[in-house]
Parts: C-alpha cells; sequence; structure tokens
C-alpha cells in the first residue's frame, strides 16, 4: 500500500501507554465517591510522583520496576491527603491494571493493522501490569508487540530505553513513528531519533527542551490521517 501522508516511509506505530492510550485517572475515577474533593488533587499529585520517581531513580542509579514506583507515587499521594486506608491503596492499584482505554484507540490501531503498519507500546510499565492493561481493555489483537523498558532497565527519556523498540522490531529509529500524549517523552522520542506526534490531549503549551514532536494532535483519531491512510 502506498502511504503519503505528511509522515512517510514508517513501517510501525509505537505508542507510549499511560496517558497516551490509557486514562490514568480512570482508577481513582472509579473510586470518586469515596474520594469526595480528594479526587482531582490525588491524581495530579500521584502521577506527578510517578514520572519524578522514574526519573530521580535513573538519575540516582536505583532502578525499581513501574509497579513499585506507582504503589510508592501513590502513598506519597494519599499521605499528602491525609487518608489512611489500605482497603482504598489496594482497590486503586487493582484499578490501575483495568485502566479505561481513550475511546479512539481501538479504532485507530484496527486502522493501522490494516493498512499494514506494525503496531506496539513501548511503556515504562512493568511487563505484568501492560499486559493486564492491554488485556482489559481489550487491545491484546490489535497490538503486535507490548514492549517495556525494564529490558533496558532505565526509564524513559533515556535513550537506552527507546532503543528497546528498535531492538525488538528490528527497525531503525527512523523507521518508526512514536506517539505520546507526555510532552516530555515526545522530547525524549524525538531526541532518539524516533518520528513523534505528541497527542496534546489536554492543550498544554510544548515543552522547552531540545526535541520536538513531528506533528501535533488532539487526539489519536488524527494519526491515520497523517500517515496518509484517509479514513477506514
Ligand atoms: C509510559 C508512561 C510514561 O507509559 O506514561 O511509559
Amino acid at each position: 500500500m502506498t502511504r503519503t501522508g505528511r509522515i512517510a516511509g514508517i513501517e510501525a506505530c509505537v505508542f507510549d501507554a499511560y496517558g497516551t492510550l490509557f486514562d490514568v485517572n480512570s482508577a481513582a475515577q472509579k473510586c470518586a465517591d469515596i474520594l469526595g474533593d480528594h479526587l482531582g488533587p490525588l491524581n495530579e499529585v500521584w502521577r506527578a510522583k510517578q514520572l519524578q520517581y522514574t526519573w530521580l531513580r535513573s538519575l540516582m542509579g536505583q532502578h525499581a520496576d513501574f509497579w513499585q514506583v506507582t504503589g510508592e507515587a501513590l502513598d506519597f499521594a494519599l499521605a499528602a491527603r491525609g487518608i489512611e486506608d489500605m482497603g482504598l491503596r489496594e482497590r486503586l492499584m487493582g484499578l490501575y491494571l483495568k485502566l479505561t482505554p481513550f475511546p479512539e484507540v481501538a479504532g485507530v490501531l484496527r486502522r493501522l493493522r490494516q493498512a499494514g503498519l506494525h503496531t506496539a507500546i513501548l511503556s515504562n510499565g512493568a511487563p505484568g501490569m501492560l499486559d493486564a492493561a492491554v488485556h482489559s481493555a481489550g487491545l491484546a489483537d490489535l497490538l503486535d508487540d507490548v514492549l517495556s523498558i525494564e529490558a533496558a532497565g532505565i526509564y524513559k527519556p533515556h535513550p537506552r530505553s527507546y532503543g528497546v523498540a528498535c531492538d525488538r522490531l528490528g527497525l531503525a529509529a527512523g523507521d518508526i513513528c512514536f506517539q505520546s500524549a507526555n510532552a516530555w517523552d515526545v522530547a525524549g522520542a524525538a531526541a532518539f531519533g524516533f518520528h513523534v506526534v505528541w497527542v496534546n490531549r489536554y492543550a498544554q503549551p510544548r515543552e522547552r527542551l531540545p526535541a520536538g514532536p513531528e506533528a501535533e494532535v488532539e487526539s489519536l483519531a488524527a494519526l491515520p490521517q497523517l500517515l496518509g491512510l484517509g479514513n477506514a
């Protein structure tokens, strides 16, 4: 199939997982009745700490997998809100294995595969948690590979973490289009050499970092057209 979109000549579409395919706020949302006014602030601190801990652990040379980091970030966020409830903690962690996918995701993955593109996830997530989220969201048959940075032992945006996709798919960075809703991840992936699409779901300003995206979209629904696939 000939593809003549703005981003041409790629073999694979590789996706960030959390925030890009899966709505990270959906776990706490499902406990909104218990959390009440804590919901918004808890979500914000949980995600912020989760990411900070990945960067800090990478700088410290103290890697632990994303399941542990996610739990430790939740412990911080609950403590910051003065919440002591082990049952709630366990429930939120369980729900993190069943995050809601964004509504356009399945249709877009299907379209990309129909067009002969390889589809994959490359995420900080530990293999077990990614597998659980992918299956719970019904995406297993739409993804050719689910890759974790655990294979590199260091978090994004370290170049070695992005290199996992090249190694496992047997492709050069320039053969891959990487999609992320996380602007810092976009910068890391672009600096590594991927073609990069920023899924700017929350209308954030651009990061002031050395590399940026080739295209910016509001949701993944715009991706097939960017790649020259038109509508299904
Ligand atoms: C991931 C985080 C960064 O899925 O959202 O890798």
